[in-house]
């Protein structure tokens, strides 16, 4: 049986534009797939066929979070401070917690069902260190049916805490989890090689996880030039290293596979080497402002034509909601031009949208199965209950009235491959 939702659709296009469709109607195929989508008419219904009214909501493609810590996930809001200190104070006591594996279980559940929750239906998300705890993250994603990126933190320098494993360790974590679950139980997860940063990671450990990862194929995740006394600590760690950049550059972690967190503080000489690597920039502005990290210049990087998606960085950020971090990511357009008494920095809804649907699936190589609502392509949906009538048919007003009045609120319903995941229908 097929099911037809009879709504209206927000449809991402590119960074300046959204289509609205008004009172459409979207089959689903029997294999989760989009079969057509037209607008509404009598005949358009079969008998057979489900049909959902759902005229007082608006449906968007799934959204995709591209940078995210799951053991993090009870530290919202927790602990204050910057960057190198909150990690030390709050968060690496955290992770440790994570050798026990009914808390990694517990922790597992909840965030995913969370992200869920708010739309989200692929998430990219780092693990503690710990192998088990990762696997149980690759299970309980299984489980619940949403899409993901996962990788074990990968942590070789020595640390008061005792929170870093040896290269031969590693080695060996990355190749359980990898054999396991990469691509193996359902096309939906993806192991993906997660060097933490350069600030807990030797040089063989980034050369090693860049090699690993071209001839597996795989992503690779790391942060960059978050905060000032992270760019200290770089220079301290890494002397031989001209700058934050070139230490990934030169082994080998820039691809056009990775994702690199933050990229607040970077000179123009970094920021060719991450457009000629076609790396990809994750930008969490709620995270960057919680830890007082600084301001991304998104649209100077945009106009660079830089890669870019947006990221929740559960913890330091304080919500699992995209439609939290797209409207973080217009208010601190806003904050940027006043910073520099500019004009003309702040983003339009439909760019904020764009990245945090069809361009993040275009940055994981995922465009051909999510990220849109076309013919063909898997239905991972977000609906959520927007009384529209009051609203002229613009779409720059629909998305805004669904940032600005549901960043914090449950979707109605999510579904994935056409498979209802969160909610009623
Ligand atoms: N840099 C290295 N680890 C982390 C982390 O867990 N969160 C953030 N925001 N930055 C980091
Ligand atoms: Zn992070």
């Amino acid at each position: 049986m097929k099911t037809i939702l009879r709504s209206n659709f927000l449809n991402p296009v590119n960074h300046d534009k959204c289509d609205f469709l008004c009172d459409y109607c979207l089959t689903i195929d029997e294999q989760g797939k989009i079969a057509s989508l037209e607008p509404y008419s009598e005949k358009l219904t079969g008998n057979n066929d489900r049909i959902v009214d759902l005229s007082n909501s608006v449906i968007t493609p799934g959204f995709i979070d591209l940078h995210s810590h799951l053991p993090q996930y009870s530290a919202i809001g927790i602990g204050k401070g910057a960057l190198l200190p909150w990690l030390s104070n709050y968060i690496i006591p955290l992770e440790s917690k994570f050798s026990n594996e009914q808390f990694a279980h517990e922790q597992s559940v909840a965030f995913f069902n969370e992200a869920l929750s708010f739309g989200t239906t692929t998430i990219v998300t780092y693990c503690s260190i710990h192998r088990h705890a990762t696997s149980i993250a690759f299970e309980t994603a299984s489980d619940i049916g949403i899409r993901a990126f996962i990788g074990n933190s990968l942590i070789d320098l020595p640390n008061e805490a005792g929170y870093f494993s040896s290269l031969e360790t590693i080695k060996s974590d990355i190749d359980f989890l990898v054999n396991k679950h990469h691509l193996t139980n359902s096309e939906k997860l993806q192991y993906i090689v997660t060097p933490r940063y350069a600030g807990s990671c030797t040089k063989e450990l980034m050369s090693y996880s860049a090699n690993f990862a071209k001839s597996n194929d795989l992503f690779i995740q790391t942060h960059l030039a978050e905060n000032k006394s992270e760019l200290e600590l770089m220079k301290k760690l890494h002397p031989e290293f001209d700058n934050y950049t070139g230490i990934y550059d030169k082994t080998g972690l820039l691809t056009d596979k990775t994702l690199l967190a933050h990229c607040i503080y970077l000179d123009q000489t970094e920021l060719a080497m991450i457009q000629n690597a076609r790396s990809i920039v994750c930008h969490c502005p709620t995270s960057n402002r919680y830890l007082s990290s600084g301001i991304m210049p998104l649209v100077d990087y945009q106009k660079m034509g830089l890669r870019i998606g947006l990221g929740t960085d559960v913890a330091a950020g304080y919500s699992l909601s995209m439609l939290n971090e797209a409207k973080e990511a217009i208010e601190t357009s806003k904050s940027y031009d006043i910073s520099k008494d500019e004009n003309g920095n702040d983003i339009s809804a439909a760019n904020a949208f764009y990245l945090s649907t069809k361009g993040a699936a275009e940055n994981l190589n995922i465009a051909d199965k999510v990220g849109t609502i076309h013919i063909g392509l898997d239905a991972d949906l977000a609906i959520f209950d927007l009384d529209i009538k009051q609203l002229s048919a613009n779409s720059e007003d629909i998305l805004r009235s669904l940032i600005y009045k549901k960043f914090n609120q449950s979707a109605k319903a999510v579904l994935i491959a056409g498979k209802r995941v969160y909610g009623s229908l």
